[in-house]
């Protein structure tokens, strides 16, 4: 018998996010509370479905469709939905045929064909992700190939964008630097960059050369469809080529669908006509095209005038309770907790807060009272209701006031 050639595998680090996942998953406590994972949930706790994601579903089903293979890059209304929300109608970088859209698997598989498509093009190009980003950044680029440095971005003594030691930082990478950016509703900190920020950036990207790749999960949860959209519209004006990745996971709450778009802008159609064929390549070589349940209603409800009122009513809806959320979160504990200000999480944006908790604080809200937050402090105020906050606010105030 040869040994396995499994052995020598060192223990692989699991991410925090789906570690602390697969704990309240298994906590069998019946009060457990999880302020993991970014899940928009309702008054109710439940993750609702969307009405118009429930018609247009509904009548897709009725027609009885035969699921054949959708295109490597998905179908050409799918597409056209996605471009229209990032740049907006008639936006010149469409017109120009500057911008290629492929249908993806969620967020995350926009992050890595695009990821797959610069290491192919850049290898030795540093990629920088904030500090502190989404958990799953720093591993996808790294796995991908890439060199992954942070960047200056949240203060914890003051809750804020750490804006000027950002831009020096940025300013000091090599030409050719792939920069991570969150478009809107930073995860995990809420905090996001003001519009004159967005502005200076695309300024130092432009003069500096580096290459944006825009995470965009949250469009809608922040200000709004349009306004969530400011970055992605700054560097298509500066003719900057850049990457972005869509995800719908959240603006349409279909999870589990896995629907999603990578976008490449490149500086003229000649090249865009390139890159597309090489995106489509690593497509068909990860896995040969992408799945039609999700897309198919994607693109029904951005297409339906009726429909897409009736989304964006309701994705106003879930802004409009999360802000509620943060203002109840706030005023419940500045009452339990004399002396400290949470005015901050009233300013962040989206799902997430981070909330000043400490790891050991954080510790205490598990085991004493079943309630789950990443060890970062990161709580998801998406998951937060009338019916449970009151319990979340005294939990926070037990857990901080009494160690
Ligand atoms: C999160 O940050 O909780 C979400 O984006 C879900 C995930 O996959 O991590």
């Amino acid at each position: 018998m040869t040994a396995s050639m499994f052995e020598a595998i060192q223990p692989v680090p699991i991410d925090p996010i789906i570690r602390l996942w697969e704990a309240v998953t298994q906590d069998p406590s019946p009060d457990k509370l999880n302020l993991v994972l970014g899940v928009y949930t309702d008054e109710q706790g439940r993750v609702p479905r969307l009405e118009a994601v429930r018609q247009a579903e509904q009548e897709w089903l009725a027609k009885g469709q035969p699921k054949t293979y959708r295109p490597i890059e998905g179908t050409k209304g799918y597409l056209v939905g996605v471009q229209t929300l990032l740049f907006g109608a008639n936006a010149p970088v469409l017109a120009d045929g500057r911008a290629v859209t492929l249908q993806s698997i969620g967020g995350t598989g926009a992050l890595k064909i695009g990821a797959d498509v610069l290491h192919s093009l850049r290898p030795g190009a540093k990629v920088a992700i904030s500090d502190p980003s989404w958990e799953n950044h720093r591993a996808l680029f790294q796995t991908a190939g890439f060199e992954v440095v942070s960047y200056p971005y949240y203060a914890a003594d003051r809750n804020g964008v750490r804006f000027d030691a950002m831009l020096d930082f940025l300013g000091s990478l090599p030409s050719g630097s792939i920069v991570v950016l969150h478009a809107c509703c930073h995860n995990p900190t809420g905090n996001d960059l003001t519009p004159p920020q967005w502005t200076a950036l695309a300024d130092l990207v432009c003069a500096r050369g580096l290459v944006p790749f825009v995470d965009i999960a949250y469009q809608g949860f922040g200000d709004g469809l349009e306004a969530d959209a400011l970055a992605v519209r700054l560097f298509a004006d500066r003719g900057v080529e850049f990457f972005i990745a869509s995800s719908f996971s959240k603006s349409f709450s279909l999870y589990g669908e896995r629907v999603g778009a990578l976008t490449i802008v490149a500086d003229n159609a000649a090249n865009r006509s390139k890159v597309e064929g090489l995106a489509k390549r690593l497509v068909r070589t990860n896995y040969s095209n992408p799945p039609t349940h999700g897309a198919v209603i994607v693109e029904a409800v951005l297409q339906s005038p009726q429909l897409r009122t009736s989304w964006e009513q309701e994705l106003a809806g879930m802004r409009d309770r999360i802000r509620a959320m943060r203002g109840q979160l706030v005023q419940g504990l500045e009452q339990k907790i004399p002396g400290r200000s949470f005015a901050f999480v009233n300013e962040q944006k989206g799902m997430f807060s981070y909330s000043g908790l400490s790891a050991a604080e954080v510790g205490r809200l598990r085991e004493r009272h079943r309630i789950y937050a990443v060890d970062t402090g990161r709580i998801c105020v998406a998951a937060l209701n009338n019916g449970n906050i009151e319990r979340v606010v005294t939990s926070i105030a037990d857990v901080v006031l009494h160690p």
